[in-house]
């Protein structure tokens, strides 16, 4: 058996966890809302036409915020047509989606939605097609207590207390030429700056996000986040970023490296912020809201079909990725990664939560189950809250087409506040298990709670309504305790999720 190393200690923190790290998205796309979240006469759904199995399974997930309406549907979104009585809203053909968009899930019913999932709304405006003065009217409609024509509106529409929406996207993916209303750097910065100052005269207590780059692959990353920071530096709080990878030349080393790629972003945009912040000798530090990002390829080519056959329909069946195994241990690389840059990264959205590039699948009239990708996501969001460690990890490694070093072990350790400990783990290698000690000797005595394992000896294996229970976790092997370090088995090509917790005397 390999061997590899983490030493932790209680006094070397990276920083407390901001739980939004565990946020995900919800935009009017596909069978996101439409046969996803909302199925008016399924057999789960409620009075107002949700589905109790999806929710059941996003409270499971534990998920803090929710990105929404988009994505890409927000450059050309109207917020109005998503208000007031339901048979008076208009259909409207959608250009980011080529679809035809109803209203009829609208923002009173999303919020209700995001109530019932114990979650909170992350709200996008348009600043593709519309711009300042509109963004700055959904947060009067929105957060104003009441007394002007917009919050009585609200009012009138059912609301009588503000939604009090805190967070908020100033557009979408303003650097991509895919967008409607993209925008140089400038033209974007100086835009999301006068939104931005409109909507926080307006409501003060909100918190804005800027469009970083669409990818670390746009010719123009690096350059758009100088100079739109150049512009609304002192009036936005965070900068976005925005990832997917896939596999789709069959390389599982090296895709399960991509986790480095993202790293190196997240490294690259804090230097950038930390860079305007010096030019323009500010006193606040922006940090960064990650807000898309998970594996993204399986179901490019099927899209192209649906749209020869069903250009302008409604809730299409677009961007349903059927997640395998290896793509769940990439997204548990790229939450590790989220956790070891806990001191910048305070927001990231999984992208999407339902049907749509998701960890939730349903079938219209039919069942809801869980992909591949749910499990890591799940163990993140319940055991990795509190206070990120700097762990020290020494570990062999290998070589793949991007990077010469990558290590066979990724980890990232937490110190919850009730004195235990979860390491996470995941093996890259193909073939070898791993014997891991961890040095725990700073954190008292613990006790080795709970190993839980995602494994499949199959990378390609996926989870069906069929055969939902095919990638699931099961109990690991475990390990010993010996004089304050913890040596544990991570089987090779896994997951593992390693809960310490004080011993009781
Ligand atoms: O999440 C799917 C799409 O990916 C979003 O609409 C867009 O922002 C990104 O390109």
């Amino acid at each position: 058996m390999k061997k590899a190393s983490m030493t932790l200690d209680r006094a070397y923190t990276i920083g407390r966890i901001d739980p939004r790290i565990y946020g995900s998205f919800i935009e009017h796309l596909g069978r996101a809302v439409y046969g996803g979240i909302y199925e008016p006469g399924h057999p789960s759904s409620d009075e107002l036409g949700f589905r109790q199995d999806v929710l059941e399974l996003v409270k499971k997930i534990g998920v803090p915020v929710i990105r929404y309406p988009g994505g890409n549907f927000v450059s050309g979104f109207n917020w109005e047509d998503s208000i007031g009585p339901r048979n008076q809203r208009p259909r409207r053909l959608d250009l980011a989606w080529f679809t035809t968009e109803t209203n009829e899930v609208g923002l009173h019913e999303f919020y209700e939605w995001c109530r019932k999932a114990n979650s909170s709304v992350m709200y996008s405006v348009n600043l593709g097609t519309r711009g300042p003065e509109e963004a700055r009217q959904v947060v009067e409609y929105c957060n104003h207590p009441g007394g002007t024509q917009l919050s009585d509106l609200r009012k009138k529409n059912g609301q009588q207390d503000p939604f009090g929406i805190k967070l908020w996207c100033l557009g979408n993916e303003m650097d991509g030429p895919w967008q409607m209303g993209h925008k140089t750097a400038r033209e974007y910065g100086r835009t999301a700056n006068e939104a931005g100052k409109l909507m926080k005269w307006m409501d003060p207590t909100i918190e804005l996000v800027a469009c970083g780059s669409s990818s670390t692959e746009m010719p123009t990353f690096g350059d758009w986040e100088l100079q739109m920071l150049d512009e609304c530096y002192d009036t936005v709080d965070y900068v976005s970023l925005h990832r997917y990878y896939g596999n789709p030349t069959n390389d599982t080393p090296g895709f399960l490296a991509r986790s480095m790629d993202l790293d190196d972003f997240i490294r690259t945009v804090v230097s950038i912020c930390d860079a305007v912040k010096g030019k323009k000798h500010a006193k606040k530090t922006l940090n960064l809201s990650f807000d898309e990002w998970n594996v993204w390829y399986h179901s490019n080519e099927q899209d192209q079909e649906i749209w020869k056959q069903d250009k302008w329909g409604r809730a299409l069946p677009l961007l349903e990725d059927v997640y395998n195994f290896e793509d769940a241990l990439l997204a548990g690389s790229m939450l590790i990664t989220f956790l070891r840059n806990a001191d910048r990264v305070k927001i990231a959205c999984l992208a999407q939560l339902v049907n749509v590039i998701a960890p939730i699948m349903t079938r219209n009239g039919g069942g809801c189950w869980a992909q591949t990708i749910f499990y890591p996501y799940m163990h993140a969001s319940n055991f990795g809250r509190g206070t990120s460690l700097r762990g020290i990890v020494s570990c062999p490694d290998y070589a793949c087409q991007d990077y010469d070093h990558v290590p066979y072990i990724d980890a990232a350790a937490t110190m919850g506040d009730d004195g235990s400990v979860t390491v996470f783990a995941v093996n890259r290698d193909m073939q070898e298990d791993f014997a891991f000690e961890i040095d725990l000797r700073s954190f008292g005595k613990l006790q080795l709670d709970e190993h839980i394992l995602l494994h499949h000896p199959d990378v390609k294996a996926v989870n069906t309504e069929e055969n939902p229970n095919n990638v699931v976790p099961t109990v690991g092997p475990g390990g010993v305790i010996d004089g304050g370090k913890a040596t544990v088995t991570l089987p090779a090509l896994s997951w593992n999720v390693l809960r310490f917790v004080p011993v009781k005397e």
